[in-house]
């Protein structure tokens, strides 16, 4: 079967409702990353960035796969497929997808915040103040803050290297070292890039840029390699 990786961000949630983060009304400018998105967050004012993540994680719950997220899962029918997502939602799991890699994290999982390799499930939808992990420390989300290692991203560039289709779905590229893993594919690789506002990549290599939102452009572009 041949190889497809696909690199996911968050437009391809946006019409599951779930907002971006750099979109006009997206995430960043409703929150300063400083304060709900850092180690420093956590140590300054722990209860606004658990909250932060509970609202999130609140909001991932009530939303649902898009026709984008069932598509790339259909995918699978002839495909051996690499989801990479830097989505901290799990709507690529709920719509099929069973080979999915969170550079970011997932907030449907907590983690200790002195051990981020000890991960627990969540009841519900929020992590109480109160909660602490198997070694006694405070219970946070299971996602990598800006500044903290992203501990997938060498597994996630070799399996880009050994892409032998690329897809592209809502990422602006903004936010390395995610952003670099599109350097990892090979160049002679075809990148389909699916987001109404293309981002810029390197031009090396066949690039097909499909300026549609996810729910209209993955679709078509899967029944066509379904074909
Ligand atoms: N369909 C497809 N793409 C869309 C849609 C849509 N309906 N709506 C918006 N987009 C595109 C935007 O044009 C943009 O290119 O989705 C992208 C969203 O970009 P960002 O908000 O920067 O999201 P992302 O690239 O996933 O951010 C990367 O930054 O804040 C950190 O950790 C966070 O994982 C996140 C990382």
């Amino acid at each position: 079967m041949k190889k497809i990786v696909i690199l996911t961000g968050a437009g391809i949630s946006a019409e599951s409702g779930l907002k971006t983060f750099r979109d006009s009304d997206g995430l960043w400018e409703n929150y300063s990353l400083e304060d709900v998105a850092t180690p420093e967050a956590w140590v300054r004012n722990p209860k606004l960035v658990q909250e932060f993540y509970n609202m999130r994680r609140k909001d991932v719950l009530n939303a649902k796969p898009n026709e984008a997220h069932y598509a790339l899962a259909k995918l699978e029918e002839k495909f051996d497929v690499t989801i990479i997502t830097q989505n901290i939602d799990d709507l690529h799991e709920r719509a099929g997808s069973t080979n999915v890699v969170h550079l970011h994290g997932i907030i449907t999982r907590s983690q200790s915040s002195i051990n981020p390799n000890l991960t627990y499930p969540i009841n519900g939808w929020e992590i109480g103040m109160d909660e602490v992990c198997e070694l006694g420390s405070p219970l946070r989300a299971h996602v990598v803050w800006f500044g903290e290692d992203v501990p997938m991203i060498a597994e996630a560039a070799n399996i880009c290297a050994t892409a032998e289709i690329f897809i592209l779905v809502g990422s602006s590229l903004a936010v390395y070292p995610a952003a670099g893993l599109v350097n990892y594919v090979p160049h002679h690789v075809t990148k389909y890039i699916i987001d109404p506002n293309i981002p810029s990549v390197n031009q090396r290599g066949p690039v097909v840029k499909i300026e549609e939102r996810a729910t209209k452009g993955v679709p078509n572009l899967v029944a066509d390699l379904l074909l």
